[in-house]
Formats: structure tokens, sequence, C-alpha cells
């Protein structure tokens, strides 16, 4: 496995050249990525270099200022109307950075559970539903009986988090959007609850972006990897491509575990130099060039 997508796949989702300006900033400078079925793809990269507003133009949340969005294979860069709106919603699930703030504390795990379910398969009887409850909470590695009345006040964070993928299978996506998901578990849960959004991937075929400011996260979770710096793909390509013959600067540097480029570093710091490095392609930003099969960095021509 060489960690590319088998030939002639098509992707699920697909952005061309995506761009978003706030005003004269711009927070994502074209884009290309693909999503594919049982597939992650992770998106790597410090804080503000542009990962949740990726993740918001792709759950129209936003809509883009630049470039194309395609759903299975039908462009969806522009969506007018509210049928469209939540059809591709209930297709493209987002699971957010805090575990808690995404459930209704007045309400027990099956009632957020029921009521996707109740939109989305109308066709249930209040048995069926029942069932489907329990399968989905299966599905996250969560015990129904034990599970089921519960409140979110009642699990950890780890649970709640479990209980926001459940809800976003409830609907039976095609994608999900996983937006730093762990980062606010506790260490010693979260390899567990990488591995459940791992598992699921593959054995419903769904399309993952999985959104992290940790590249060894990547490489749990993700075929195929994408590094972000201010806004703009600097390399892309199989996970272990990515991490073990990094290319591009700012990736080895996010390797050496610096959490920001303009950290100041002391005369002679051994990653002075790959800092200054850093610095320099922000001025020449350059283009992706493919230095290996599917393996593309950012580079001057
Ligand atoms: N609605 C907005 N208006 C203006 N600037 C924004 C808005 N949303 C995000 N930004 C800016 O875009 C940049 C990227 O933000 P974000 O996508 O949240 O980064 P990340 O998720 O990687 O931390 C940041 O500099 C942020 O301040
Ligand atoms: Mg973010």
């Amino acid at each position: 496995m060489n960690g590319l997508p088998e030939p002639g796949t098509a992707p699920v989702l697909e952005t061309r050249g995506l761009t978003m300006r706030f005003g004269s900033f711009t927070a994502l400078d074209g884009a290309d990525l693909a999503l594919y079925p049982g597939r992650a793809l992770a998106l790597v990269g410090e804080s503000g270099s542009g990962k949740s507003t990726c993740a918001k133009l792709l759950t129209h949340v936003l809509t883009a200022t630049g470039g194309h969005i395609f759903h299975a294979g039908r462009e969806v860069t522009r969506l007018s109307g509210r049928k469209a709106l939540l059809a591709y919603r209930s297709a493209v699930q987002m699971v957010f950075q805090d575990p808690f703030a995404a459930l209704n504390p007045a309400h027990d795990v099956g009632h957020h559970l029921s009521r996707p379910l109740a939109l989305h398969r109308p066709d249930l009887d209040a048995a069926g539903r029942r069932a489907a409850v329990a399968g989905l909470l299966r599905a996250v590695d969560l015990d129904p009986a034990a599970t089921l009345r519960k409140f979110p006040h009642e699990m950890s964070g780890g649970q709640r988090q479990r209980v926001n993928l459940a809800r976003a299978l409830a609907v039976n996506p095609s994608v999900i959007i996983a937006d730093e998901p762990t980062s606010m578990l506790d260490v010693s849960i979260r390899l567990s609850v990488l591995d459940t959004f791992r598992d699921l991937k593959r054995e419903r075929g769904i399309a993952m972006l999985f959104i992290t400011h940790d590249i060894a996260t990547a490489r749990y979770v993700a075929e195929e990897t994408a590094v972000i710096f201010r806004g703009r793909i600097v390399e892309r390509g199989p996970t272990a491509q990515v991490i073990d013959n990094p290319r591009h600067p700012y990736t080895r540097l996010l390797l050496a575990a610096v959490p920001e480029v303009d950290c100041p570093f002391g005369a002679g710091h051994s990653l002075a130099p790959l800092a200054a490095q850093v610095r320099e392609s922000i001025q020449a930003p350059g283009t992706l060039w493919e230095v290996s099969p599917g393996h593309w960095v950012r580079q001057a021509a």
C-alpha cells in the first residue's frame, strides 16, 4: 500500500483553488484537496493557518470567495435554497473540537440520536428507531444500555465525542469533517477515540477530513496528509511520505515539534536555519510540484 487511492477511484469531495478572503486578508489560498471513500486526509497546521476556515467552507457555514467545491461529481460551491443546503449538510457532516458544546445539556443520549434518525429515516417505527440508536452507539464503541439515558454532564469528554460521532453517523453521511476532534480530550483516551474514527471510515466507506495541529496524529488516522501554512497548502501526499520524507521546511519544523514559526530561537539554535527558510517561503510561495508519485511540495519555480 502506497497511501494513494486506487487508480481510477473518484473523490467524494474535491476542492479546486478553494479560497476564502476576509476583506484584504486571505485565510485560505487556492487549496486543492480530494477526499476518497473509506479514507482520511489529515489537514495539519498550527493555530491560525486556515484549517477551520477550510472546514467551514466544506460544510457551507461560509461561502468561498474563490475556487470550487465538488461533491459526488457535482459542483456545490454555491448552494441556493434551503432544501439543497439541508441535503448537502446531511451528506457532509461535521464533528467539532469541543465535545460538550455540541450537545444539549437538557437532553439524554437517546434523544440526541433519535432526532436525526427520525428526520433521516422516517420509515422506521419506534422499535426500529430504538434498534438503530443502539446500533449507532455500538458503532462508536459505547454500550447502549449504559449510555442511552445518560446526559452530557454524566459522561467523559471521550464518551461525549463518541456520541457526537454517532450523531453524525445517524444521517448516513458520505463525508465527515472532523475539526480537531480529540484535541480537548485527555491524552490517555485520545488513541482509543482515534481508533474509532479510523475503524468507522473503513467499515462505512466514509471519506474523512481530519483536522489537527498535531502531525503525529495524522500518521495514526490518515492515509494522506496535507500541511497548511498561513492559508497555503505547502506539502501534500501519502502520510508516510510526508512524515518520513518531509520536503518543505515548514513540515520539517512541525515534525521537530516547534509549535510556532515566529517563536524566538536563540542564536545557534539548530532549528533556526529551518525557521529562516520558512520565513523566506512566505515571500516567495512558489507552486506545488510533484516530487514523487502523489507527493507534492510547494517550491519556487
Ligand atoms: N470570520 C472571520 N473574519 C476575519 N478573519 C477570520 C475569520 N475567521 C477566521 N479568520 C482568520 O483566518 C485565519 C485562519 O483562521 P482559522 O481557519 O480559524 O485557523 P485554524 O483553524 O487553523 O486555527 C486566522 O488568522 C483568523 O483570525
Ligand atoms: Mg481551528
